[in-house]
């Protein structure tokens, strides 16, 4: 049993949240400096961020000051650690049989040292204690002082695939918790003011909910907790954002960069709770809400952001969710590098083709605004076809009762895959119509374990001062007023009535253009609505047919926009990564020292990348896939290597 609240007491528990989401559990350590409700410690840990954080970027300390988020005295270097699907299994045995989960039994299958201290590789084992221990311990102790912030996509608890031993929700919650001590150990510092070296993001994976896939709209016990685990990395300014939906933004370079932690199980198809995008109140539509707000702010700034997330966004998100997170990618081109997800444990990228979402938009009669571009037909390729595929894509990796595909199955998605790619190769015209996202090698040793790490441009990062107004001269608002205003403006957006939401979000199409207004206009929304119960008028009826649909889960379209780092060399552009990776059969049966190699470079041979950019990924695809398609070709060649690395290395793919 899951403990969730009614509606109504959600409402009720909504109006106490300060006190009671900031209660902390006694026992816990330092339990009094994350109360950002009491404005005397506020001011204190103000002070003390001024004199503890010097920056060589004054004017990024200036604004981080203002904003109450915490900057390292560190240099820039330049480069990101992604890591993701650590899954630690206390229960795991060496030498254990893989069918018990590696917890009980003799393995008789294998090699007597394969399910070594390390783990099983290629196998439903979950990630040995001592292999998270050693990873940790290895990032630390060889990655530490050359990159700027972490991104972290969640799965921190082993899988409930022992029947033998079911998880429970505490177990779940102790285990992410023995996750964030870990990353403490590592990037902790002494200073319970800015208590990690580089800003982590971390993100909820389906794995840490319970049951698994299953996350309600909070504020809830369970988002209460996980804000307890986490609130060290949840920007202040967040919390109640975070109680409600699990999801928040951080600054990784204050006035600059930020990195965006999506809550993907409210895109996902497999969580039984939550419908498609298109319902104005579910929760995945009002996250939709809060990313157009938070996007339109950090363009107002000049910002760059990443995207991060558990669940890849393939045909595992609810298809209304998966259209209009393409359509938002194209027309925030200006500010939107890429996403970063996990889940899938195969290392690949997808694409992200804008002309598919806007042909899904009109399908629905939303109201186009201002053009329709990018749903030009395309001379060259049956888009119905490229869509299909594309929702075939991944659709095996969401199966509830098993979550290890098949050999048929990863055969399948990887022939959709390159068809897919030929297609995006072939029939793209301009490259600011194409998304890409990145799906990253785990921890767990579903294939080996591995990691990467991203470097950036930093070039002109030191002149560039970042803005402190707005175009029209108005200083920026804090953070945490333009969130308090979202939550505020998103409680009255579950509240209206359908009908009166569509009046409102027609009214704000035209005239808000800040979280501020918007709260403004939906105050008034309400307040008319509450008055029209009193006097007993029923409300319009009849009048839906020909009515224009607006509908702001929908980006507007922008005709006018620079392109940004992902489309044109610049400050942040990504210019290539380093995918580590463990030979688990050197480690295991060689019994060698643990440690990490570097698997490939995107910027040396095979690929040769000069940057990552998403004309360098759409040139890449047409490598994969192109020239005859022969044994003897050489995107033939380079397919099978893909392959290799999209294992990690670890020789699944000759199975395939
Ligand atoms: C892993 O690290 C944690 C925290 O440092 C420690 O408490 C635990 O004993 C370690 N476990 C193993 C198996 O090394
Ligand atoms: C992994 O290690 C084994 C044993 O040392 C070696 O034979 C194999 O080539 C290595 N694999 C890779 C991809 O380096
Ligand atoms: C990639 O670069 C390496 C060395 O820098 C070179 O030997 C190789 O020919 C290049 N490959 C391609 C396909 O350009």
């Amino acid at each position: 049993m899951t403990r969730l609240f009614s509606p109504l007491l959600l409402l009720s528990l909504l109006a106490a949240l300060p006190a009671q989401a900031l209660n902390v559990p006694s026992g816990f350590r330092r339990p009094s400096k994350h109360d950002t409700n009491n404005p005397i410690l506020l001011q204190h840990q103000q002070q003390q961020q001024q004199q503890q954080a010097p920056l060589q970027d004054t004017s990024a300390n200036k604004n981080a000051h203002k904003n109450g988020i915490y900057v390292p005295e560190r240099p820039i270097f330049g480069r990101f650690l992604v890591i993701t699907d650590i899954h630690p299994d206390p229960l795991y045995e060496a030498h254990a049989d893989p069918d018990t989960c590696c917890h009980r039994g003799s393995n008789k299958k294998e090699h007597p040292l394969s399910t070594g201290k390390y783990g099983l590789p290629v196998s439903p084992c979950d990630s040995p204690i001592h292999l998270v221990n050693d990873t940790l311990h290895w990032i630390k102790a060889n990655l530490h002082d050359s990159i700027d912030f972490i991104v972290w996509m969640g799965d921190n608890v082993r899988h409930d695939r022992d029947r033998y031993n079911p998880r429970s929700e505490p177990e779940i919650f102790a285990a992410n918790e023995n996750v964030v001590n870990l990353f403490k150990n590592a990037f902790g510092t002494d200073n319970p003011y800015t208590p990690y070296e580089i800003p982590i993001i971390p993100n909820i994976g389906n794995n840490d909910v319970y049951p698994h896939n299953l996350v309600v709209e909070g504020p809830t016990l369970q988002s209460r907790e996980f804000y307890r685990i986490y609130y060290e990395m949840v920007p202040p300014s967040q919390v109640h954002t975070f109680n409600r939906g699990m999801y928040f933004m951080t600054e990784v370079i204050p006035g600059k960069l930020a990195v965006i932690s999506i809550n993907t199980l409210y895109w996902f198809e497999t969580n039984p709770i939550v419908d498609g995008c298109d319902r104005k109140k579910d929760p995945g539509a009002l996250q939709f809400r809060w990313l157009a707000i938070t996007l339109k702010e950090l363009r107002a700034r000049g910002m760059k952001v990443w995207f991060s997330g558990h669940v890849p966004p393939t045909s595992s998100w609810e298809p209304t969710c998966l259209s209009r997170y393409s359509a938002w990618l194209h027309e925030y081109r200006d500010v939107i590098i890429g996403g970063l997800y996990g889940h899938m444990n195969i290392d690949h990228f997808i694409f992200h083709d804008v002309r598919d979402a806007y042909r899904e938009k009109r399908k629905e009669g939303v109201a186009i605004t201002h053009h329709d571009v990018p749903i030009d037909p395309n001379p060259h390729k049956k888009l119905e076809k490229l869509n299909a595929r594309q929702k075939k894509l991944v659709h095996q990796f969401s199966r509830e009762r098993d979550p290890m595909m098949t050999i048929n199955d990863k055969q399948e998605y990887f022939n959709n895959l390159r068809l897919f790619y030929e297609d995006i190769y072939l029939g793209h015209e301009v490259d600011t119509n194409i998304g890409v996202s990145h799906i990253h090698t785990s921890i767990i040793p579903t294939y080996f374990p591995g990691f990467r790490i991203y470097e950036y441009d930093i070039n002109g990062l030191e002149d560039a001062t970042p803005p402190s107004t707005y175009a029209n001269g108005q200083p920026f608002r804090p953070w945490s007023e333009i969130f308090d205003a979202t939550e505020a403006y998103l409680q009255h957006v579950k509240h209206l009535s359908y009908e009166d939401l569509d009046e409102l979000d027609i009214k704000a199409e035209s005239s808000a253009s800040s979280a501020f207004d918007l709260l403004q206009l939906a105050e008034e929304q309400d307040e008319m609505s509450a008055m029209k119960k009193k006097k007993g008028k029923k409300g319009k009826k009849g009048k839906k047919g020909g009515k224009r649909i607006v509908d702001p889960t929908w980006p507007p379209e922008y005709l006018e926009v620079e392109s940004g780092p992902a489309y044109k060399r610049q400050l942040f552009t990504p210019l290539s990564y380093t995918q580590y990776f463990l030979n688990m059969t050197r480690i295991n049966i060689a019994e060698e020292d643990f440690s990490y190699e570097v698997e490939y470079e995107t910027s040396k041979a095979p690929y040769n990348m000069s940057s990552l950019m998403a004309k360098d990924w759409i040139k890449l695809a047409g490598d994969l896939t192109t020239t005859e398609f022969t044994s003897a070709s050489s995107s033939y060649e380079l397919w099978k290597l893909y392959l290799h690395y999209a294992f990690a290395s670890s020789s699944f793919e000759v199975d395939l």
